[in-house]
């Protein structure tokens, strides 16, 4: 029997409750007649081995006020409305949270606020929340608060996306992805465009090569993960790291008023140890910066900002579908043919190196020497291919990482106690290795603090509340009790769950205690537990196209982070209250814009 569970369709007025799998319950005399919408094409399933019939569905549609059409009607919106005190009989059956339409019109999907005048009218009408640059963790909440657990928007450039919070219903959509999965990346298409016109060999053919599902992403995948991806290999860049974070760590003072470059540099520093075996002291304000590695820095960052705002600009990506070239467009150019041109020189530069057997014995021992020798030795990419796959690895690795940092770092100097304890933790491992950072002290064995601040900081600040987007590439799937056809486009909100009250207490508190073993013990069998799901745990997606950086990224996350600790006490020079109070930006991920901090010398 459930003990909590959680109200839904206050509108019906029928005691329906979600289970701990985000299923409704429901007492059977109640199934018939709660509202739901399908003014999509979506088929709801009367498989008999569906949870729920069809017939317990009826449609209820409104006139648009402008257009005359018809829209949702809202009377009925399935705003889930939480009871953690609600139980429910013995006799009760589970039936699935109904998918909840957004109201859309052609060409525009969700977001009618980009048709000038009538769009406003619209938007006010049908009350679907705004998303704009700086509101992407307010935008996802609200959905989730009006639309459920269970939503289908048109989006411009996507089409129909399913959101859904239950990750064992999102789990059903990797187990169908096929050989051949669809990737995050597909979205980018400025990207694509830019190395089409460019003709980089990693988008060759119909099918976009490494943006798409076919034998190029798969050959291209293999090669591009080997040497990275494994935690052995990811392991063995962590000395390199921590020179890079030790040097890094000694600058954070000089840049307390601007953070934010602070961390792009770090995770530029870092992340050429991994690639290259190459201390670049970027943010080390003591060397004489390299004017390339710093022109990298700015056009990696810029080049991705621009790229992702496209993507989320309604307007761009409509002038994008119409072959017009945007100004933002020519500037995400601008950027990412420096980015590629100062890629070339380095991997050049490092190949005559290589070729000359000149590499130092750091510079043996790094990803892109292996890179080589693996290209020359199996072929299985072209030497061009893994340039290019090399300049993709090098832009996806500075402001990625950083953005994790980040959030944690706010989260750090916002709370000095919790500061302090992780500072604790983290001498007592420091001074046990003969006060050295080293991978094994950094495990989640031996930092669990550490490894829950991480995953506190996921839970309340995530670098994006959806970076699971997928697709039933292989056959036809049910989700939630409704049939979808193959390629319907799926989204894993990892977000709104979290900071719900109803799962959560106190979720605007930032509380790493929240992770402790006790803790998820207790949290067994609660509507809470969900929560523990490998699906909510970090944000780099699942599947056959999980990020193949998040191993190195979550080490350099994890040496930086206790370097800092170690040598700073840290916290923001005006109080702030709360990380609600911290404004953030969408930039490639959502980024804090990080306040200024007093660093005070420990030791
Ligand atoms: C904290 C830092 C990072 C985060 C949060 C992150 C997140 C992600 C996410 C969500 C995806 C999409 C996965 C999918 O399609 O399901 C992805 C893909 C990818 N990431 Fe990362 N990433 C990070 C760092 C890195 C780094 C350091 C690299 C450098 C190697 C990298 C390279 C890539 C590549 C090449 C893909 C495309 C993989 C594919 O489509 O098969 N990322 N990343």
């Amino acid at each position: 029997m459930l003990r909590n569970s959680i109200k839904a369709f206050p509108s019906s007025r029928r005691a329906l409750t979600l289970s701990n799998n985000g299923w409704i319950k429901t007492s059977a005399s109640r199934v018939g007649g709660f509202g739901i919408s399908t003014n999509d094409n979506t088929r709801i399933s009367n498989n008999k081995n569906s949870r729920v019939s069809s017939q317990s569905f009826s449609t209820k549609a409104s006139k648009c006020p402008i257009t005359g059409g018809l829209g949702r009607d809202l009377s009925s919106d399935a705003s889930v409305m939480l009871d953690s005190n609600e139980s429910v009989d013995d006799s009760a059956i589970e039936v699935p949270p109904t998918l909840q339409t957004v109201p859309s019109w052609p060409i525009v999907g969700i977001f009618f606020q980009i048709i000038p005048g009538i769009g406003k009218i619209a938007q006010d009408y049908y009350k679907v929340p705004e998303m704009n640059a700086n509101n992407a963790f307010e935008f996802y909440s609200s959905m989730y608060k009006k639309y459920g657990s269970f939503y289908c928007a048109e989006i411009p450039g996507l089409g129909k996306l399913h959101t859904l919070t239950d990750p064992n219903e999102m789990l059903k959509v990797l187990r169908q992805e096929g050989a051949y999965p669809r990737g995050g990346i597909s979205n980018l298409t400025p990207f694509i465009k830019w190395a089409q016109d460019r003709k980089l060999k990693l988008v060759r053919g119909d099918d976009n090569g490494f943006f798409g599902q076919g034998e190029t992403w798969r050959n291209v995948r293999t090669f591009m993960q080997t040497d990275l991806l494994s935690p052995q290999a990811a392991r063995g860049y962590v000395p390199g790291v921590v020179e890079a974070a030790q040097i890094a760590s000694k600058g954070a003072k000089h840049y307390s008023g601007d953070l934010n470059t602070y961390l792009n540099y770090c995770a530029f520093d870092m992340f050429q140890t991994i690639m290259f075996g190459e201390l670049t002291k970027v943010s080390d304000p003591n060397t004489p910066k390299d004017p390339v590695n710093v022109e990298f820095v700015e056009n990696s960052v810029l080049s991705l900002a621009l790229l992702i705002t496209q993507i989320f600009d309604k307007t761009e990506v409509i002038k994008g579908k119409m072959g017009i070239v945007t100004p933002k467009y020519k500037q995400f150019e601008a950027a990412m043919d420096v980015v590629n041109r100062i890629s070339n020189e380095k991997i050049l530069a490092f190949k005559e190196k290589w070729e000359s057997g000149e590499l130092t014995e750091a510079e043996k021992a790094s990803y892109v020497a292996h890179a080589f020798e693996r290209q020359k030795s199996d072929g299985a990419v072209s030497a061009e291919e893994m340039s290019e796959i090399v300049m993709f690895a090098l832009n996806a690795g500075v402001d990625t990482t950083s953005t994790f940092i980040s959030w944690a770092m706010v989260h750090l100097s916002l709370n000095p106690d919790i500061q302090q304890k992780a500072y604790e933790e983290l001498k007592h491992n420091f001074d046990e290795n003969g006060g050295q950072l080293s991978s094994e002290m950094l495990t989640k064995n031996k930092a669990p603090y550490l490894h829950a601040i991480l995953r506190e900081s996921h839970r309340c600040t995530p670098v994006h509340p959806t970076v699971m987007m997928k697709s039933n590439s292989s056959k036809d799937i049910e989700i939630n009790g409704t049939s979808f056809p193959q390629n319907t486009l799926f989204s894993f909100d990892s977000f709104s769950l979290g900071v719900d009250p109803h799962i959560v207490d106190n979720p605007d508190e930032f509380n790493p205690d929240r992770w402790t073993p006790e803790a998820t013990e207790k949290r067994k069998g609660t509507k809470a537990a969900v929560l523990d799901h490998q699906f909510y745990k970090d944000p780099f997606s699942q599947g056959a196209r999980r990020c193949p950086g998040s191993r190195v990224a979550v080490n350099e996350t994890l040496v930086l982070l206790s370097q800092l600790v170690l040598d700073w006490q840290f916290e923001p020079t005006t109080e702030i209250n709360s990380y609600k109070d911290v404004k953030y930006e969408q930039k490639t991920l959502i980024v804090p814009i990080m306040p200024k901090m007093n660093f005070v010398a420990r030791n």
